[in-house]
């Protein structure tokens, strides 16, 4: 029987540690912030393996967020992120969850340390201008959700 690691690893086929997922939200967007975030990631030391600019459906919102379904910022959120047009990243760079992470800065950006995207570009914890998977397992999820294999280079 697999282990629930192993069953990720052959359904996704790539769990990699120098891998992550990113999104710029639509309220960095709205703001034209986006250029100047993808400027911050590539001056951090990741390089681009995806990158695309999308609208998401309320449906798909809700799918990527399943896990926080439920809470009482479901609805607000997944409105939120189909609010307008983000854009989505693969990202890689050794350890790249956690320094991706690092440069995000706080969920709720009053928490967000000097120098964090989330410090610089973020107004509240709803409106967070960026998103990061929080472990190797999801970056690939989050990463298979948005890209097909054919959009990674
Ligand atoms: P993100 O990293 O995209 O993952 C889940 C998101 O839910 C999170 O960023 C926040 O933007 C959002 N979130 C978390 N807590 C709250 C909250 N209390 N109110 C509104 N949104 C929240």
């Amino acid at each position: 029987m697999l282990g629930k690691n192993e069953k990720t690893i052959s359904k996704y086929n790539y769990i990699m540690s120098n891998l992550t997922f990113g999104i710029i939200k639509p309220d960095a967007v709205r703001a034209g912030n986006a250029g100047k975030i993808v400027d911050r990631v590539l001056s951090n030391g990741f390089k681009v393996r995806g990158m695309k600019l999308i609208h998401q459906t309320r449906k798909q919102a809700e799918g990527f967020y399943s896990v926080h379904a439920g809470k009482g910022f479901f609805d607000e959120l997944t409105e939120f992120m189909s609010s307008g047009p983000c854009v989505v990243l693969a990202l890689e760079k050794d350890n790249a969850v956690p320094a991706w992470r690092e440069l995000m800065g706080a969920t709720n950006p009053a928490e967000a340390a000097e120098g964090t995207l989330r410090k610089d570009f973020a107004s509240s914890i709803g409106e967070n201008a960026v998103h990061g998977s929080d472990s190797d397992e999801n970056a690939a999820i989050e990463i298979a959700y948005f890209f097909s294999k054919l959009e990674l280079v």
